[in-house]
């Protein structure tokens, strides 16, 4: 090691999985010595934590990439890609010419210091095995503290729906122990934190030998000092109704559940292996509504799948229709390498189609957010306060328990960031309430 110790600047991408994973990364780094900056210029090491989950994610990176060569010619950078795409690029990293000097897969970060340590050494090197154990449960993510926190509580995916690369980016399913989410929980109240997300790529299939999903979102509410529980994502083949009853009963836990849903369509579900009919999601819809009225819905939307129809397409518009989300993801759909849609399916809606489908999709879904959003005009919701407003110091931000973003003006004095307060909503925008605290 150097004297004076190197600095890392980790750029990250893509979902939460991958943001806690850079909390991951910075503590297995700073153990062995590195220390932080916050950007490429003032770094000795560039690393870019990746997402494959879309060509345009792909290519944001490759984009980042590219302007990184000037300064690794003009002062040797070490440049590593992390995550989700590092699988993929093995191939350029053996290309002579190729920036990267360092891959490390999801389950490999804790080669880093030594992956690291050859780069600085002029030796390229990688590390993207897949494991069937590593959940990292014993390194304690460095977090940027504040009011919320991740805790990912299981890796990997077993679905493979057909259109998803993440079984392949992050391999099999493990879960970690009950007891290493609740103490690590327990450590985050300790330092102040209000609000935790426990992270899955499916919660419903986390099981630790003795429990399952709703044992641990229980467990995590009963911890002194949380204030908040969320969770994401539940898979709507298997939402067991002791994970709704446990949502609807504890007063800690949100009334939010995000549901992804994908199509509206049956043949399409199918083609995607979702493993659920149209009739049995809203079904499910129903069961959720019915039990826990206050719910907040979300969802994710995939349009222009492999042969999808206008017609099959027009299924999805009104199953959006019918549910009226609070919220909706609306992605085109990405043909990813080596998935089974990329093996089985041709890719055969014309970008243009799916363009269009999803502005419309998008348009259509503006509309129910704002309705959605009016509809709270006049009623009182808890808000937890996590800074300032955007646009003024003198406004509050915060979120309700449905995740939606809420702004009220700083009467209160004894508020700060942290605090749990009851607000009278006044104005509604597509994305934003507005009011005033009571
Ligand atoms: N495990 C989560 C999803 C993670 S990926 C779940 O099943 O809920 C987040 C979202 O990205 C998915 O719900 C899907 O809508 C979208 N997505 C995944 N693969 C995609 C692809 N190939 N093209 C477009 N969108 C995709
Ligand atoms: Fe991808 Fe399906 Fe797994 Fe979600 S459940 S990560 S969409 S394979
Ligand atoms: Fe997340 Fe992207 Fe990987 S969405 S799991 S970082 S492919």
């Amino acid at each position: 090691m150097p004297l004076r110790p190197p600095a890392v600047f980790i750029e990250t991408f893509g979902c939460q999985m991958n943001e806690y994973d850079t909390e991951l990364v910075r503590s297995i780094l700073k153990d062995s010595g590195y220390r932080f900056t916050d950007s490429a210029d003032t770094a000795d090491v560039v690393l870019l934590n990746t997402c494959a989950i879309r060509e345009n994610a792909h290519n944001k990176v490759y984009g980042h990439l590219g302007a990184l060569k000037a300064l690794k010619e003009d002062k040797g950078l070490v440049i590593g890609v992390l995550g989700c795409m590092a699988q993929n690029l093995k191939k350029d990293l053996l290309e002579e010419n190729s920036l990267i000097d360092v891959l490390a897969g999801p389950d490999s970060y804790r080669a880093l210091p030594e992956l690291l340590e050859k780069a600085a050494a002029g030796r390229k090197g990688m590390a993207v095995d897949l494991s069937e154990y590593e959940t990292y449960t014993d390194i304690t993510p460095d977090r940027i503290e504040g009011v919320a926190a991740w805790i990912a509580v299981m890796r990997g995916c077993d679905n493979f729906c057909t259109f998803c690369v993440v079984p392949y980016t992050r391999g099999r399913e493990r879960s970690r122990e009950l007891d290493g989410v609740v103490r690590e929980a327990e450590a985050l109240a300790a330092s102040g934190c209000k609000q935790v997300t426990l992270l899955g790529q499916n919660v419903n299939s986390y099981r630790d030998g003795t429990h399952d999903f709703a044992d641990l979102l229980l467990a995590v509410a009963e911890v002194r000092g949380i204030e908040r529980v969320r969770f994401i994502s539940p898979h709507p083949k298997d939402f067991p109704e002791k994970l709704l009853e446990a949502v609807a009963g504890h007063p800690r836990i949100c009334k939010h559940i995000h549901l992804p849903l994908q199509t509206g369509n049956d043949r399409i579900l199918q083609l995607m292996d979702r493993t659920y009919t149209r009739a049995e999601y809203l079904a499910l819809v129903d069961q959720i509504r019915t039990r826990c009225p206050e719910i907040i819905l979300t969802t994710d939307i995939i349009a222009g799948f492999c042969s999808e129809t206008d017609k099959e397409f027009a299924d999805t518009e009104d199953l959006l229709r019918e549910v009226e989300y609070h919220l909706a993801y609306i992605f085109q759909y990405s043909e990813r390498k080596n998935t089974i849609a990329a093996r089985k399916y041709a890719d055969d809606v014309p970008a243009g189609v799916k363009a269009a489908r999803v502005t419309k999709l998008v348009e259509f879904q503006r509309g129910i957010s704002l309705k959605k959003n009016l509809e709270m005009i006049g009623k009182t919701v808890e808000v937890l306060v996590e800074g300032e407003g955007k646009r003024s110091r003198d406004q509050w931000m915060g979120r309700t328990g449905g995740n939606i973003v809420t702004v009220f003006p700083k009467t209160d004095t004894s508020l700060k960031p942290g605090s749990l307060t009851s607000v009278r909503i006044t104005d509604a925008t597509v994305t934003t309430l507005y009011g005033e605290a009571v």
